[in-house]
């Protein structure tokens, strides 16, 4: 069967925005600037996107247009079958083992904008967000049924195919999600008070920035950029040959660090208009799901239709940054399966949901009736979310830069990103510079760092 291709540059560049932004943009990223120097953070954080995020970014583009094939497929194709095919099959395997979890978040902002748009929080006093957030985690049906459904969107999307399925609906979701992403943001800043926010976001302090700091904003810009997880090298292997690469690269990560952006405009104003301090909204599940809806009723006005639309639209634009990520992260493995085991892709695309039915369903459960099952003092959620993010996610990066600068033959990608001279790439020898010398040695620390070497050695 002929292999697809995405129909369009603009249709390519847009898939690959829907898998970069996503929950880590809005739950991770403001309220990390927030805290830790503002502009002085962000500057860092765009630092590290040139410096590491972006040569590796194109590698993954490079590897996946050159070879047409599926990340396990790529990685063998281009190492000549030599051991660091395993790189590819492990990129595979962390790209699925991330989805395991990623839709368990996701369903959870599908009840969260059902929850909005009926305006269930409405007259709620402020201390029971906590507890509504707990009882329906510690469900067993409600939040299975929606992971259920979550799952069955994406699975619908992946079985269109790559053009009508991903491109189609990145072509749809995208916009939608960059203009709700604007109208929230000037909704929020318009409040009174919102000054104060913009500054904690934007004020730089560059007595907040330690090593720890930067750290962190290595690792924020990996998982933000979507690297290391085949997400990139396998939409790559659907470009066509006139797909600028480092162009892309640079669209891509423009429009992800815009929309993380813009998420602190729309969190930080309302949070500073009802006085509350923003180092008490917590981060993650606990600000977006905790914190925030309280945080918008107060700042909209109670049971308001303001406050309605306003927290509609907020879940809606992470279910649809969620889903265009999950998305990606589906067809990781499902362009495995289908081309390694030759089997049709409604086939391969079953397999893979299957296995995603279980293990999000024994995730989504490990807060409520299997609580009790821990290893390593974790739940099953947080084992997935901690192996994928501290383990496999650092290791495969540092991998991918030693294999691109160190292995990979510098013609074919001199004839790769120049799309076989057309183009010109003046940038290429600091390119080279990055993934041979700063990128293996910077990601080894945040290897370290993540695996908890450094407090160990602090202690
Ligand atoms: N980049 C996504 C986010 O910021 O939420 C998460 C993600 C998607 C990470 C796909 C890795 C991945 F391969």
């Amino acid at each position: 069967m002929e292999r697809e291709n995405f129909g369009s540059k603009l249709g390519a560049v847009l898939a690959a925005a829907g898998s970069a932004v996503g929950l880590g943009n809005v739950w991770r990223f403001p309220i990390e600037t927030g805290q830790n120097g503002g502009a002085a953070f962000i500057i860092i954080y765009i630092l590290c996107i040139l410096l590491l995020g972006l040569p590796i970014m194109i590698s993954e583009f490079l590897i996946g247009r050159h070879t047409h094939a599926n990340t396990a497929g790529a990685f063998r194709i281009i190492s000549n079958g030599s051991p660091w095919k395993w790189v590819g099959r492990m990129g595979v395997f962390s790209g699925w083992f991330i989805l395991c979890y990623y839709v368990v978040v996701g369903a959870w902002t599908m009840h969260y904008t059902f929850l909005s748009a009926t305006n269930a929080f409405d007259d709620v006093p402020a201390q029971q967000y906590e507890d509504i957030f707990n009882n329906f985690v510690a469900n067993p049906w409600l939040p299975t049924l929606w992971l259920f459904l979550f799952i069955g969107v994406i699975h619908f999307v992946i079985t269109q195919g790559v053009r009508s399925g991903i491109e189609k609906s990145a072509k749809l979701m995208m916009p939608t999600l960059f203009i709700i992403t604007i109208f929230l943001a000037i909704c929020s800043v318009s409040l009174p008070g919102a000054s104060r926010g913009i500054e904690f976001l934007l004020k730089p302090d560059w007595s907040k920035v330690t090593s720890t700091t930067v750290l962190d904003a290595m690792g924020q810009a990996f998982y933000s950029l979507s690297l290391a997880m085949g997400c990139l090298c396998t939409y790559a292997s659907y470009f066509d040959k006139k797909t600028p690469l480092a162009k892309s690269a640079v669209n891509v990560a423009t429009i992800d660090t815009l929309i993380a952006i813009m998420a602190g405009f729309i969190i930080f104003p309302s949070v500073f208009n009802i006085g509350m301090n923003p180092n008490d909204v917590g981060v993650g599940a606990g600000l977006t799901f905790v914190s925030l809806p309280n945080v918008f009723q107060q700042a909209l006005g109670d049971g308001s239709i303001l406050a309605v639309i306003f927290s509609t639209l907020f879940y809606f634009l992470l279910f649809v940054a969620a889903l265009t990520s999950a998305i990606s992260l589906h067809e990781v493995a499902t362009a495995y399966v289908t081309e390694e085991f030759k089997m049709s892709r409604k086939k391969g695309a079953t397999l893979v949901t299957v296995t995603i039915l279980v293990l999000g369903t024994l995730c989504s459960l490990s807060f409520g009736p299997l609580s009790n099952v821990k290893l390593f003092d974790r739940n099953i959620f947080s084992l997935f979310d901690d192996f994928s993010g501290r383990f496999l996610l650092p290791l495969g990066g540092m991998l991918i830069s030693i294999f691109a600068g160190w292995i990979l033959d510098r013609k074919l990608y001199h004839d790769e990103i120049s799309n076989n001279g057309d183009l010109k790439a003046p940038y290429f020898k600091l390119l080279v510079a990055s993934l041979r010398y700063i990128a293996p040695f910077a990601i080894g620390l945040v290897f370290l760092d993540q695996l908890g070497m450094f407090d160990f050695i602090k202690k």
